[in-house]
């Protein structure tokens, strides 16, 4: 697919797998609507794109927990460009806590921004959507395939995304319109740095060895890419097709191994 003059939004484009989605979109030439909360880097990222890759970008100050702040952004995009060919449900935090030591609000955050910043962001994007026969895709994750332990929010968050991005696509099947879910192994990222704790707070520091992760340009790549082929789903990963072929085949099996797996973390919650 040719993506000169394309016009894609791109929510969480302030840091890590978004960010290097709008550098690749950039790349091949197409016109951004770039969205976070983080309003200074975000401009600076805008600012940098445009100068590199000579498009046409703009920056726009998005929590997409919150449904007004999203159709805002849908009209501010169709206000500068005419058109939304493409929609990236990027945006996401995590979580990294036990589920009987959770405060229940953080489970509630990651519910809002990860699986109802989707659905905000789909809704108003979708009449844009199917008059140019575009693209929505969820950024979703291996964990909305398997249950991981200590994410009990993230995980629920991700297998909601997954559910509501397989209906609509089915609801859309014969307009026109693609819709993929996009799910990445670990990538290095500020998302483990970011999570929120027991508490709500940031958890503040990595529980992983982020040197072993893919790049987030990688994911950025396979994303774009199959953008233009039009795929369905996108499993990331050796060891996350595995984890999504075993747990299908070998439920149990695949509990016990993803247990040991979360034994290996730095300072692990369950041993
Ligand atoms: N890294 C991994 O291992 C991995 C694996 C599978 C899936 N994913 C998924 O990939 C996506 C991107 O994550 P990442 O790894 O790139 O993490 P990241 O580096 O922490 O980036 C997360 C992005 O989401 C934005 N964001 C967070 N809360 C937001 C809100 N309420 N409103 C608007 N934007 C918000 C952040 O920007 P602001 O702080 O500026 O708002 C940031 O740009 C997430 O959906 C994540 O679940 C990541």
């Amino acid at each position: 697919m040719d993506f000169k003059n394309k016009v894609v939004v791109i929510t969480g484009a302030s840091s890590g797998i978004g960010k290097a989605c709008a550098e690749e979109f950039a790349r091949r030439g197409a016109c951004l609507v770039l969205a976070a909360r983080q309003y200074v880097n975000l401009c600076e990222i805008t600012a940098a794109l445009q100068t590199t890759y000579g498009i046409k970008a703009i920056a726009v100050q998005v929590d997409v927990s919150k449904e007004e702040e999203c159709e805002a952004l849908m009209i501010q995009a169709i206000a500068t460009f005419g058109k939304i060919d493409i929609l990236v449900n990027n945006a996401g935090i995590s979580m990294r806590a036990l589920f009987a030591d959770l405060d229940l609000s953080v489970l509630k955050d990651l519910m809002d921004v990860n699986f109802w910043g989707t659905v905000y962001c789909t809704k108003y994007a979708l009449p844009e959507i199917t008059k140019t026969k575009g693209s929505i895709i969820g950024v979703s994750s291996i964990a909305g395939y398997r249950g991981l332990p200590g994410r009990t929010g993230y995980s629920a968050s991700k297998f909601a995304m997954n559910g509501f991005m397989e209906s609509l696509r089915t609801e859309l099947l014969h307009t026109g319109v693609h819709v993929m879910v996009a799910c990445p192994g670990f990538t290095a990222s500020n998302i483990r740095v970011a999570a929120l704790a027991k508490d709500g707070k940031q958890h503040g520091e990595t529980s992983m060895e982020e040197g072993k992760m893919m790049t987030a340009a990688e994911v950025a790549t396979t994303i774009v890419d199959g953008i233009g082929n039009r795929k369905r789903t996108l499993v990331m990963t050796a060891q996350g097709k595995l984890t999504v072929w075993l747990n299908k085949l070998y439920p149990s099996l695949a509990d016990r191994l993803v247990f040991k797996h979360f034994t290996k973390e730095k300072n692990p919650l369950i041993k």
